[in-house]
Formats: structure tokens, sequence, C-alpha cells
């Protein structure tokens, strides 16, 4: 379940027009999609299907955050195939354009004037305090470098442009990893000295939707699945190739007669992401049983795992084999995302005094 992050509104005057201005609308939901290769298992039920889900109750609208992947990205030819290798990841795992406005942040200039308008009433120093720009100063200093070696100001300003992707839609709840907390933090901070200036509700104010009592993600280690860790499923591979990765997983040495506890397995535990509670009282009644061992507890996981990933692979495949019809549906998605972050920056510069 979601629930959304309390905000304390830090403003010196409350703004009565807010609700007079947004209530009557179907609440929005809105997240970026950094590009980055090689979605896996843990990308797929920690943010893809979560994302997926809050659509059903939201109007939704889910971007591919090319320009903050430019930030880190440099080479062209990787950059250009990890933007269509997500955009393609998230249609193949359920997203549906025709529900979910769908696009590229590229495609809406719009974005990158009010993230101008926006730097005028960020504080510096609200800038110094991203988690993410610390943990790269920090690292400078721990190894005798400048502190400012390798950072772009992309990096530094990364929470305003972050913000103005979120408020130029309008957006209520930010659906994010909690590492992304702190930007949606700041994105309400910096709409709120927007309407505090004018004294009125010129921007909404958004909130992070961040998802509650889920599992951690285990890896093929046991460790959370992370592609720094080096341990993950990948979501698209050939089937040969997930069986020989899954088969790779580690386990303790229990023989094959040893009752075995699936509670403490992380072959069990990634089991349960793909079954029902049906199928996972059968596998762990076997489990406490003995008789079988990890190969065979690893088959039917890969059993699983492949019912699920199957389909999603097949649409992947088609996806990717077809580049421009899905360039078409961001084209489509960004033509209808335009005339709302039209409109936001218009209500913006009227309020600024620039119309
Ligand atoms: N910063 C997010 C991440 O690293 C991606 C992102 C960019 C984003 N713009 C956003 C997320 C707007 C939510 C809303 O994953």
């Amino acid at each position: 379940m979601f629930t959304t992050s309390d905000y304390h509104h830090r403003s010196t005057f409350t703004i009565h027009h807010e609700i007079a201005t947004f209530s009557n609308m179907k609440k929005i939901s809105l997240t970026g999609i950094k590009p980055t290769g090689d979605l896996h298992v843990g990308n797929y039920f920690g943010a893809i299907k979560p994302a997926l889900e809050l659509a059903k109750e939201y109007d939704a609208r889910y971007f591919i955050a090319d320009y903050h992947g430019l930030n880190t990205m440099k080479d062209p030819g990787e950059l250009n195939s990890t933007i269509r290798h997500v955009a393609a990841g998230w249609l193949a795992s359920g997203l549906d354009p025709e529900k979910v406005i769908f696009y590229r942040q590229s495609s809406i200039p719009e974005v990158f004037e009010l993230t101008t308008m926006l730097m005028a009433f960020t504080a510096k120093g609200l800038m110094n305090r991203a988690h993410a720009y610390k943990a790269a100063v920090q690292d400078n200093n721990e190894r005798g470098d400048d502190a400012d070696a390798g950072i772009n100001m992309g990096l530094f300003t990364y929470p305003v442009l972050m913000a103005a992707d979120i408020i130029i839609f309008d957006s209520d709840v930010v659906p994010v990893g909690r590492d992304q907390v702190q930007h949606i933090e700041m994105a309400a901070d910096i709409a709120q000295s927007v309407n505090a200036n004018y004294g009125q509700a010129v921007l909404k104010i958004p909130s992070a939707a961040v998802q509650e009592n889920v599992a951690v993600i285990p890896g093929l280690d046991g460790r959370k699945m992370s592609k720094s860790y080096n341990n993950v499923i990948p979501l698209f591979a050939p089937e040969k190739v997930l069986q020989k990765t899954l088969m790779r997983m580690v386990t303790n040495s229990q023989s094959v007669e040893e009752p075995k506890d699936p509670d403490t397995s992380q072959v069990y535990q990634l089991y349960k992401l793909f079954t029902n509670a049906d199928e996972q009282a059968a596998l762990a009644a076997r489990y406490r049983a003995g008789g079988m061992g990890w190969g065979e507890a690893k088959e039917e996981l890969f059993r699983v795992v492949n019912r699920e990933l199957t389909p999603v692979r097949e649409r992947y495949d088609a996806i990717m084999a077809d580049i421009p019809a899905l360039d078409k549906i961001l084209e489509q998605g960004a033509e209808k995302a335009r005339p709302i972050a039209a409109a936001t920056v218009n209500r913006f510069r009227k309020a600024a005094g620039i119309d």
C-alpha cells in the first residue's frame, strides 16, 4: 500500500486557493524513469509493478527521464539504446499508453523553461543538502580530490529539473523508492516558495508515495537485488540464460534429504514473488518434509519465473523489433502531455509578470 509522506507547509501563511483550484480533478500520479541498462526482477517488483498498480486509481503520467540520463551517460549509442530499453521494458510489463501518458522528458521543452523559472526560487543551500550531491563531495574528500571533482551542474541542480518534471503536470503523488523522497520534498519546498511569493496557489504541492511493507527483493546471493552487487535476475534474458542464472543462486550446503526452512531461503523468497498462496504453501511443505535438494528447488523457481516472464520477454522482443513504432507511442504521449505542461508554465509566467 502507498502512503503519502507528510509534508509540512513551511511558509508563514496558509494558501486557501489550493483546495479550490485543484480539488475537483482526479488525483495525478507521476514518476520519472531513469534510463539504465538491464532492467531486472528487482526493478519489476520494486518499481514497475507498484507504479502500474497505482495507475489504476490515479491519472498516471510516466516518463523517461532522458535529460537526467545525460548527466551520467555521455556515450550517445548507450544513451540512445537505454532510452528504448526502459521504454520497451515498461510497455512490455503492462504499461498501457492509452491509459497512462507515457513520454520522453526531452520531448517537453516546457519542462526546461519551468526549470529555469524554478531556479529563481531555489536556494543554493537547499541543493548543497541533496544526498546525491553530498555523497559525491564526500567521495571526493575521501579520495583526497578537489571537492568539486567530476561534479557537473546537471548533478548539482538535478533536484530542480526533477521538481520541474513533477510540478509541470500538477502531480499529487510521486511513486518512488525511499532514496528519492528527499527530492520530492525539495520539489514541494520549491513550489511552496513560489506560491508563498505570489500569495496564490500557482503550483501544486506534490507528495512522495513510498511503498510500505515491501519485502526487499533478494538477489542471487541473498543481498538486495542490485546492479551494483552484480546479483540480478535480468528481466528479458532468453530462457536458457534465465535458467543458468537461477541455478547460480547461492544456497547453504544441506543435503537432499535434510528438511529445509523456506523462511530463511532466498530461493523460496523469490518463489513467493511469482506465485499465489496455494503454490507457496505447497512448496513450503516440500521444503520442510526433506527429500528436495536445492537443485530441484531452483528448478521449481525457474519454472514459475519463466512462466511469468515469458510473455513479458516476448512483448519486449516484439517492441524492440520495431523501434519506429515505439518512438511513435512516446511521441503520441508527448502530444498529450505538452498542452498540460504549457498551461502550467503559462500560469506561472502570468503570476510572475512575464506574459
Ligand atoms: N531521480 C529519479 C531516479 O533516480 C528519476 C526521476 C527523474 C524522477 N525525474 C523524476 C522520479 C520525477 C520521480 C519524479 O530514479
